[in-house]
C-alpha cells in the first residue's frame, strides 16, 4: 500500500472524545462490517470507466488536437453546467498564473452572458461540454455566444476557436458541431458528469491551465491504488467515511458539513456538494451537503454550529499552513493584540485557527474528522477527488440508492421546456 498523502484523523467523531452526539465503538465497527460487502463489490469492478479515467490518454490525438487548436487563444469560455464545469472549476484552483485564463459559464443570467460575451471574439476560443449535447443552459449559451461570434467572425473561421465535447452521438450539439465543421472530442458515453472530472471534461481545461496533469493522475490512482487493495477495514478512509455519516445518519445527523482551510478548495466544495447531493438525495433518504470555509465562515455559520441543533457532521479539510505568507512590520504594535499579531504571519493565524475550530467543535459535542495534507497541490487535489468519489459510491451502497442518475430533478426540467413552448408565441 503507497502512504497516503492525506491524513485522515476520525478520533472526535466517538463518545469519548465528544460526549453522547459521538458513536460508540461498537455501533461504528457493526457499520464498518456492514460495509465489508460493498468494499468487496466495488473492489471487483477494476474495469468501471471511473476507475479508468485515472489513465486517460493524455496524448491522445484528440485531446492534442483540441488542446493544439486551443492554445493560441489568451482566454477560453468554457460553457457547460453541472458536472460538465463543476471538476473544470475545481482544477482552476491550480491553474498557473502565466497560462491563459480560462472563463467557466455554468448559468444562464442573462447579465453574466452578456457581460462575458463582450468581448473581441478573434482572440477568444470555447469550449462547450455536455454529455448529453442536449441541456437547454449550455445550448443556449452556446447559441448565442455563435450568435455574437458571427458579428467578429465567418462561420468558417469560426470552426478554429470551438472544441465541443459530448457524446458521440445524435444530439442537438453534435448538429451544431457539424454544422460548423467542428470535430467532437467524445464524452466517456459510460461515466456521468459528476463523476467525470479525471476524464478529458476536466483534464482538457487542466492542460490548457497550466497544471501538472501527471500528478493529478498520479493522487488518484495512488488512492484507488489503496482502495482496491486494501483489506483492513478501519484503513480505508473512503470506507470509514461513508459508515461515519451512515452511522451518523441513523442518530439523526442529517447535514454534513464541507469545511476546508484553503481559499483554493471553494470550488472543491462546490464540487463535492454537486457529487454528494445529486449522487445520494433520493427516495427520501440523504444529508444535505453544508458549504462552508475557514475562517470566514467561523464569522457567519460557526456560531450556528457549535450551538444550534446537533444534527451536522463536520469534514475539516486543512494545510500545513504555519510560517506560510506575509508576516506584518513590527514596528506597528500599538496595541497588546497589534503587538502580539505582528510576530505572525497569515499561515500561523489560520493554522491557529483550524487547529481552534476543529477542537471546539469537538468540546461542543459536533462530530468532526480532519483531513489533512501538507499543500495543495495536484496530487493531493487527485487524491481527494478519488477518495470523495469513492465515499459518495459506498455511501450510495449503505443508503441502497443508486448513485449514478438523478431522477428526481428530470422533472423540473420537463416543466421548464413546458413554459419555454408556453412562452414561445410571446417570444417570438
Ligand atoms: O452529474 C450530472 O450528471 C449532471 O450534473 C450533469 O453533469 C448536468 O446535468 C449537465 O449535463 P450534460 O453534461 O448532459 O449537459
Amino acid at each position: 500500500m503507497t502512504k497516503s498523502i492525506l491524513k485522515n484523523s476520525i478520533l472526535f467523531c466517538f463518545e469519548p472524545s465528544i460526549g453522547q452526539n459521538g458513536l460508540s465503538e461498537k455501533t461504528f465497527n457493526t457499520t464498518l462490517l456492514h460495509g465489508e460487502k460493498f468494499l468487496k463489490k466495488w473492489q471487483n469492478q477494476k474495469d468501471f470507466p471511473l476507475f479508468r479515467s485515472t489513465h486517460e490518454d493524455l496524448f491522445s490525438n484528440d485531446l492534442q488536437h483540441a488542446q493544439e487548436k486551443l492554445s493560441k487563444f489568451e482566454e477560453i469560455l468554457v460553457l457547460g453546467t453541472g458536472g460538465s464545469s463543476l471538476g473544470g472549476q475545481t482544477l482552476q484552483a491550480l491553474s498557473k498564473n502565466d497560462k491563459r485564463n480560462l472563463v467557466f459559464l455554468d448559468n444562464i443570467d442573462p447579465f453574466t452572458i452578456e457581460k462575458a460575451y463582450q468581448r473581441d471574439w478573434s482572440k477568444t476560443g470555447i469550449i462547450v461540454i455536455s454529455k448529453s449535447g442536449e441541456t437547454a443552459e449550455t445550448l443556449l449559451q452556446f447559441l448565442i455566444a455563435l450568435k455574437s461570434m458571427r458579428k467578429d467572425l465567418s462561420d468558417l473561421k469560426i470552426s478554429d476557436h470551438l472544441v465541443v465535447l459530448t457524446e458521440p452521438k445524435p444530439s442537438s450539439l453534435s448538429k451544431l458541431a457539424d454544422y460548423f465543421n467542428c470535430p467532437i472530442l467524445p464524452h466517456d458515453q459510460n461515466i456521468g458528469g459528476r463523476y467525470a472530472v479525471l476524464s478529458n471534461v476536466g483534464l482538457l481545461p487542466a492542460i490548457l491551465m497550466g497544471l501538472d496533469v501527471s500528478q493529478l493522475q498520479k493522487g488518484a490512482q495512488d488512492t484507488l491504488d489503496d482502495f482496491m487493495k486494501a483489506d483492513h477495514l478501519h484503513d480505508i478512509p473512503s470506507l470509514t467515511g461513508a459508515a461515519l455519516h451512515y452511522a451518523f445518519l441513523e442518530k439523526g445527523i442529517n447535514q454534513t458539513v464541507f469545511m476546508p482551510y484553503i481559499d483554493r478548495c471553494e470550488r472543491l466544495s462546490a464540487w463535492h456538494s454537486q457529487l454528494w447531493a445529486e449522487s445520494l438525495g433520493k427516495n427520501n433518504k440523504g444529508l444535505t451537503p453544508i458549504r462552508s470555509i475557514g475562517a470566514v465562515d467561523q464569522h457567519s455559520q460557526l456560531q450556528l454550529f457549535l450551538d444550534g441543533p446537533k444534527n451536522k457532521f463536520f469534514t475539516l479539510l486543512c494545510a500545513e499552513q504555519k510560517g506560510l505568507g506575509a508576516k506584518p512590520d513590527q514596528n506597528l504594535g500599538f496595541t497588546e493584540n497589534l503587538k502580539s499579531l505582528s510576530k505572525h504571519s497569515l499561515g500561523n493565524l489560520m493554522e491557529a485557527e483550524q487547529k481552534a475550530t476543529y477542537e471546539t467543535l469537538a468540546q461542543n459535542g459536533c462530530p468532526v474528522r480532519l483531513i489533512s495534507f501538507d499543500s495543495y497541490n495536484e496530487e493531493v487535489l487527485g487524491s481527494l477527488l478519488m477518495h470523495f468519489m469513492l465515499e459518495t459510491i459506498l455511501m450510495a451502497e449503505y443508503l441502497d440508492v443508486n448513485a449514478f442518475d438523478q431522477p428526481a430533478v428530470e422533472q423540473g426540467k420537463i416543466l421548464a421546456q413546458h413554459y419555454l413552448k408556453q412562452n414561445e408565441n410571446i417570444a417570438a
